[in-house]
């Protein structure tokens, strides 16, 4: 297990710069949505958006120090990240996250709506006051993607004839637009050519599928309290990730069990069941290292720097993550 501490190393002053600036940022106008909000930047996640954004700016600025700009947009990105986690788990009903109850099981569905509306639009307010219009257009897109992929997901709930095309768009929208515009963000405002720029993108594009692909087995590998959210709950409520899509095609029991929805007893057991006996953990975990290895190759262009390394070794940590 690579742990993030030694990953992150090049960046770690930042991050302690960043989480102390997210909470002030957050402010104080109104108290009820700002204890929503410090509620999930004082508990512990594992802030790997802005370590990639810290590390591509400095990985991309050799011989220089990073910008304000580039500060911010690392902030940005994670205030992103939270406002989509706050909403995320009012759709999913999940009572825990980063290890804390989420903020519709504390506050309210009400509260944790309007919170993640809150934290969406002091990013864009951020955003703007950054006056780069292009990185402007990048985060605004992360914003209607990220609405993208929870539609498409909440519509091929139990659709037991999604292909793995499917998936992985969705989960573009869901997860890697976010990695792959913010680190292509972080590389325009250092200025980059036109090439490296679009290296940074593909760089986090691919990680970001593969933190997916690795999040969804860990739906089923991995321990609530390890986890710090509910493990086991993909499948329940219809969400059909690589492993079960994978399954699907040696078993075909499984594809009964999903299309009546669960609705006998000990059917849920039983789909898991037939999910972790089939070769659909060990063809996900493929698929994800296939994503990290691509990720890695738009590395290449990167003069050599412990940034640059850091971006490497993180594809390590995406395939050993256990939480
Ligand atoms: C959770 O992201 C949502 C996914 C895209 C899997 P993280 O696993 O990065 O969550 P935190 O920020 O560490 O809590
Ligand atoms: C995470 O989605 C939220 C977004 C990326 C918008 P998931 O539902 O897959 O992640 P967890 O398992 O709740 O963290
Ligand atoms: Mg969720
Ligand atoms: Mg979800």
């Amino acid at each position: 297990m690579t742990s993030t501490t030694s990953l992150f190393s090049p960046v770690e002053a930042d991050l302690c710069i960043l989480m102390e600036n997210l909470k002030s940022l957050i402010g104080a106008r109104h108290p009820v949505l700002y204890a929503a909000a410090e509620h999930l930047f004082g508990a512990k996640g594992k802030r790997v958006r802005p370590a990639i954004v810290l590390l591509v700016s400095r990985a991309t600025l050799v011989d220089q120090e990073i910008t304000l700009r580039h500060r911010r947009l690392a902030e940005i990105t994670e205030m992103i990240h939270t406002a989509s986690l706050v909403h995320d788990d009012v759709v999913d009903e999940a009572e825990l996250r980063r290890g804390v109850p989420t903020v519709h099981s504390s506050f309210g569905n009400r509260i944790a709506v309007l919170a993640g509306d809150f934290l969406f639009a002091q990013s864009s307010w951020y955003l703007a006051n950054l006056d780069n219009l292009e990185v402007v257009k990048l985060l605004s897109q992360v914003i209607m993607d990220l609405a993208e992929g929870e539609i498409q997901q909440g519509l091929n709930r139990f659709a037991t004839n999604l292909s793995i095309e499917q998936y992985l768009e969705k989960s573009y929208y869901k997860t890697a637009s976010l990695i792959a515009n913010s680190s292509k963000a972080a590389a325009v405002l250092s200025e980059a050519t036109p090439e490296l720029i679009e290296h940074m993108y593909g760089y986090g594009r691919h990680i970001g599928l593969a933190f997916q692909i690795i999040d969804d087995i860990l739906d089923f590998t991995g321990s609530t309290e390890a986890l710090g959210k509910p493990a086991g709950s993909d499948l329940k409520s219809g969400n059909l990730t690589a492993p079960v899509l994978y399954a699907l095609e040696e078993k075909q029991f499984l594809e009964t069990l999903i299309e009546r929805e669960f609705a006998q007893p000990g059917d849920l057991e039983q789909a898991i069941a037939l999910v972790k006996d089939g070769q659909g953990i060990e063809r996900s975990r493929e698929l994800a290292m296939y994503h990290t290895r691509t990720a890695i190759d738009h590395l290449a262009v990167l003069p050599p720097s412990a940034s640059r390394q850091a971006l490497i070794k993180l594809g390590d940590y995406v395939l050993s993550r256990l939480y």
